[in-house]
């Protein structure tokens, strides 16, 4: 049986630990394109020399031109400007759905069976627009954010009740920005509920909730915590960890439940959107949205970040795209 093959379009930050991550992880060869010359070609090569150490022996590529990306099974797509500090992640719509309709176009072309994960910001525009563009069935195309906001979240927890993160299950809904829902209620330590065990360690019901509300707020901001310390770009580890971790349960056909951005048809009562909500991912892409029972609190909360998803694809489309 032939390889699988992942193309990462953009070489940048995230599309080379990428790269590194499949390769050490031996998932699938691996492409990675980038409109820069000679940039890929370069990371790549980097990287494979190193293939002796770490013991793998996936192929990897560097290329610039879209008919590298033939028959991939999956494409990662990164292209697009970072934050820098200060910048809200729509901040970066106009530049990067400029660079979003290319790549689509090029995916469109070349590797037209493949299944995307959108990374680019702001993200829940990007893979409405990617979608639009390559008129890929909705279940192919699939954003990544909800992974790495969880798994921001549950550090925080991990943290905060000093266990291990690896007991943490702790998953945030809606948009990839502000308006994100971390869902408190569900957030558990192996089974038990996170806020029963800050209530019994501040012996405050009070306390808990000040305390759970000061992660909620560092989840929400936590990209840009990371902005603001690295002055020149956004997280990239973290994002390129994540989609790793998608690209495995689509590979693997895991059916891993994954909170992903995916489009939703009725779906938390929301019909044309891509928004993030707990996914089950396989060798389909997304092939089933999970849904949740949210109290009134919660539901608003999503509501809110459901209108945010709107406005922000309205912005886009009043923009032309
Ligand atoms: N086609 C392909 N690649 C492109 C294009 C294009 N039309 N335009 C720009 N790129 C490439 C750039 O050359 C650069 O190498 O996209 C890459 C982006 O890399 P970085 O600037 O290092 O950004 P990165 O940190 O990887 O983030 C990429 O993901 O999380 C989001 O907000 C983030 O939108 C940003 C994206």
């Amino acid at each position: 049986m032939a390889r699988k093959k992942i193309s990462l379009i953009g070489g940048g930050q995230i599309g080379g630990v990428l790269a590194q991550l499949i390769a050490l992880r031996k998932l699938a060869d691996v492409v990675l394109f980038d409109i820069v010359e000679d940039m890929p070609q370069g990371k790549t090569l980097d990287i494979i020399e190193a293939s002796r150490i770490d013991g793998f022996d996936v192929k990897l590529t560097g290329v610039n031109s879209y008919e590298g990306i033939k028959d991939s099974d999956i494409v990662i797509v990164t292209a697009g400007l970072p934050r820098k500090p200060g910048m809200s992640r729509d901040d970066l719509l106009v530049t990067n759905a400029k660079i979003m309709n290319s790549v689509a176009q090029g995916v469109k072309e070349f590797a037209p069976n493949a299944i995307a994960i959108i990374i680019s910001n702001p993200l829940d525009a990007m893979v409405t627009l990617f979608q639009k563009v390559t008129g890929f069935p909705h279940n192919r195309v699939i954003g990544q954010a909800g992974v790495l906001d969880s798994s921001r979240f549950s550090s925080f927890i991990a943290w905060e009740l000093g266990v291990s993160v690896k007991d943490v299950n702790a998953m945030v809904l809606g948009g990839h920005g502000d308006t994100m829902v971390p869902l408190v209620r569900y957030a558990n330590v192996n089974g038990l509920p996170v806020m029963e065990q800050l209530e019994k360690k501040y012996n405050s019901a009070e306390k808990a909730k000040e305390v759970m509300d000061a992660m909620v707020k560092r989840t929400k901001d936590a990209g840009g915590e990371v902005v603001k310390l690295l002055k020149t770009g956004s997280a990239f580890y973290s994002p390129a960890s994540a989609a790793t971790a998608m690209a495995e349960a689509i590979l693997g056909d895991q059916k891993r439940v994954l909170p992903s951005c995916v489009y939703l048809n009725g779906e938390y009562g929301v019909k044309g959107y891509f928004v993030g909500v707990p996914a089950v991912l396989g060798a389909n892409g997304c092939e089933r949205v999970l849904e949740v029972s949210l109290n009134e609190e919660e539901k608003s909360a999503f509501d809110k970040s459901v209108n945010a998803v709107v406005s922000l694809v309205a912005d886009m489309e009043r923009l032309g795209f």
